[in-house]
């Protein structure tokens, strides 16, 4: 162990990344992920620890028990004025009692009054998502979006079988909030619809997803605006209503659609490629402003017969249909970044040194979605200093003007992939601050 850091380890570290990230397997319809890194990820790439968390497709990891327990919906008025109740998405291992929001990207605090989501130069932006998931509730956020061309600022519900309903703002269109949902991740571009507001970066708005088993209604400071009705979406092709009806979390998020790396359709949609030296950058990024979100969780819909208990909800069949969702005492947590929902308890550092089942590096799975490098989250999350060393990325890069990304290739991929334009998720090469930390404390550590 050496404590030296030099840009050769930089470097290194930097291949490395890039490799990792093309040797990652993929997951998908028909082909599930294999036994030693069972999680499927929202991004379609299959890995241990993290992967197994929020985000983790049921229908196309290993098997049923592959993906951990979600924790239930817990109705709350959470005003986001500090960092106390977030953590990164690179410490996180499923205790929603000592979080409620998991973070990727840097969230910063302002004015001790609301968080940022900040998006400074070849980054891919701020990710944050609720620990707990809400199987139909209110759910509303107070918000201000950021603007230019291809920056994107979301407020949306996603489940772990990619249904979706979302509130999404082009940073082009200042006055239009695109209202959207999907089921089951399918692309129908006759879902979207827009709804008038008054200018989204300048006024501060409430939006209210009020989601219920047979109707959703989106509302903007009280008034509702479109109504979806659950029969309305039948799919005679499927044999299924194309209505969001699995356990989702809220995620909230700044992004940059307007990448040459992305489809053209995305970059369109988006108004064009991101200005890295825009006048609407302040202290170096794009920001967009999030004060409140206020959950109201609704009860199990009526004729609900799969309750074994109310701490966490989980699938009984990979169809993902609203009638393969179960509640249960399971737990949701995991012991380390290299576990799983097979195996909960792995964790190779508590053992001895030398005797643990560690994973070598050549073959060290990926342990956090969007952030390749074989394991580094694991390492540094699962030290016993990992707090620690969580604590200085996230310090560091709290109103930081941030050189994410300075050595990074990292593959980041963010939520919101069907966004509408694009089939794929954006998948960027771009660094995250806080990946990167965690992966250069990781290799100080090796
Ligand atoms: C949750 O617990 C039930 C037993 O109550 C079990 O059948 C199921 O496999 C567990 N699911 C997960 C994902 O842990
Ligand atoms: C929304 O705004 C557009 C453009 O100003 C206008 O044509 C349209 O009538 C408005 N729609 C509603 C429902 O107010
Ligand atoms: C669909 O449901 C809504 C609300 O429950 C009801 O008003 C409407 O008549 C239904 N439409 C059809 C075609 O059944
Ligand atoms: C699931 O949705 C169907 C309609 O597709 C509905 O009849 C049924 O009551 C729902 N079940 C649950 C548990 O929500
Ligand atoms: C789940 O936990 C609750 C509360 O502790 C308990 O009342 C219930 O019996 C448990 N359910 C099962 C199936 O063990």
């Amino acid at each position: 162990m050496k404590a030296t850091f030099s840009a050769a380890a930089a470097l290194a570290a930097t291949f490395s990344l890039a490799s990792a990230a093309n040797s990652i397997p993929t997951c998908g319809a028909n082909s599930q992920c294999p036994s030693d890194t069972p999680c499927c990820s929202q991004y379609g790439q299959c890995g241990v620890g993290a992967y197994c968390l929020g985000g983790c497709n049921p229908r196309y990891s290993h098997d049923l028990q592959s993906c951990v327990a979600a924790p239930t919906c817990q109705s709350a008025d959470y005003k986001l004025n500090s960092l106390d109740d977030v953590q990164a998405n690179t410490v996180y291992l499923g205790d929603s009692s000592k979080a409620n929001w998991v973070s990727s990207g840097t969230p910063v605090v302002y004015q001790n009054d609301a968080i940022l989501l900040t998006m400074a130069p070849n980054t891919v932006g701020t990710l944050l998502m609720s620990t707990h998931y809400v199987w139909y509730g209110q759910i509303s956020a107070t918000m201000t979006t950021s603007q230019g061309a291809g920056v994107v600022t979301a407020f949306i519900m996603m489940s772990d079988v990619q249904d979706e309903i979302d509130f999404e703002f082009v940073g082009v269109e200042l006055e239009v909030a695109q209202s959207n949902y999907y089921f089951q991740g399918i692309t129908d571009y006759g879902n979207e619809q827009p709804l008038n507001v008054s200018n989204t970066v300048q006024n501060t708005h409430t939006y209210t997803i009020d989601w219920q088993p047979d109707s959703l209604t989106w509302s903007i400071d009280g008034i509702p605006l479109r109504t979806l009705n659950r029969n309305d979406t039948w799919n005679s092709n499927t044999q299924n209503y194309h209505y969001p009806q699995s356990p989702s979390r809220i995620q909230l998020s700044l992004w940059p659609a307007g990448l040459q790396s992305n489809g053209a359709g995305t970059v369109a949609w988006a108004g064009g490629l991101v200005d890295w030296n825009s006048q609407y950058m302040l202290n170096g990024y794009y920001y967009a402003l999030v004060s409140e979100v206020k959950v109201q969780c609704y009860n199990p819909p009526s004729g609900f017969s799969n309750n074994h208990g109310s701490k966490a909800y989980y699938y009984d069949n990979s169809y993902g249909t609203n009638d393969t969702v179960a509640t249960g005492n399971n737990s949701t947590e995991l012991a380390s970044f290299f576990a799983t929902g097979d195996n909960p308890s792995v964790n190779p550092n508590a053992a001895a040194s030398g005797t643990a089942a560690a994973p070598k590096n050549s073959a060290t799975p990926e342990t956090v979605p969007g952030v390749s490098g074989g394991g580094a989250a694991g390492i540094g999350g699962t030290d016993s200093s990992g707090n620690a060393q969580s604590g200085t990325a996230a310090g560091s890069a709290q109103g930081s003007q941030s050189s994410a990304g300075s050595g990074g290739s990292t593959t980041f991929q963010q939520g919101l992939g069907s966004s509408g334009t694009s089939q794929a998720p954006p998948k960027l090469a771009a660094g995250s601050a806080v990946a990167l930390l965690g992966f250069f404390v990781a290799c100080l550590l090796l």
